[in-house]
């Protein structure tokens, strides 16, 4: 099962990420994440230092995608591995959506149309919410911080992901992001426990 946790910077989902470590470790999961699962990620992360250009900086986001399935997802899913992803694809969607306005003619359909067909769709997404303002102060001061932490974008990118989370109800989670992180991570982790739970269990009866 695939399960992957989205939100704009400051949400809080990679301290959630790491709390679901200790919560969930008798499943023993693949906690993984992007980008950087793999070498190619440290590209990307060059990329978004250096602001070179927005379309290099998302398509090396894709291709750092295409590495973390080939190496580390796929791999893990053919084992039966439950893994738990900080960034996934959605945040190629919500981010790039932004980053390429004005650049490519429709950037969501651009950045749709490299993942169909080839990547895996998470079973489960929560997606951490709260207002831009409570994000930004949990956030580096100004100018130390990425190009994409700015209140203009982060508001955007949070907009994008609460469209998508309409969109696809069966999919998405929201998880307030402004209630204590315990709360959240408590929630989080049993909710995934059902999950997985379920899982197993339909597959036990296709076996039959
Ligand atoms: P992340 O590693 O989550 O942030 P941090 O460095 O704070 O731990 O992601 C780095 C930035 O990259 C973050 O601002 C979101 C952005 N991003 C995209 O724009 N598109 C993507 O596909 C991904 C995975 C991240």
């Amino acid at each position: 099962m695939l399960v992957t946790l989205e939100g704009i910077d400051g949400s809080g989902k990679s301290s959630l990420h790491e709390a679901l470590r200790e919560l969930l470790s008798d499943l023993n999961p693949v906690f993984t994440r992007e980008p950087g699962a793999t070498w190619v990620g440290d590209q990307v992360r060059r990329a978004i230092k250096e602001q070179i250009d927005p379309v290099t900086e998302a398509t090396l986001f894709v291709a750092d995608h295409a590495a973390h399935l080939a190496k580390v997802v796929r791999p893990a899913l053919a084992e039966g591995r439950l893994v738990i992803s900080d960034r996934y694809s959605d945040s190629r969607f919500a981010y790039q959506s932004v980053t390429l306005q004005g650049i490519v003619p429709d950037p969501e359909g651009w950045m749709r149309a490299m993942h169909n067909g080839w990547t895996i769709v998470p079973d489960k997404t929560f997606l951490c919410v709260l207002p831009v303002d409570a994000a930004l102060t949990r956030l580096k001061p100004d100018t130390e911080r990425e190009h994409f932490e700015k209140r203009e974008t982060l508001e955007k990118v949070q907009n994008n992901y609460l469209e998508y989370a309409r969109r696809d109800p069966g999919r998405f989670v929201i998880v307030d992001a402004m209630l204590d992180r315990q709360i959240v991570a408590k929630f989080v982790a049993d909710a995934i426990r059902t999950e997985y739970a379920l899982g197993k269990k339909k597959k036990g009866h296709r076996k039959k």
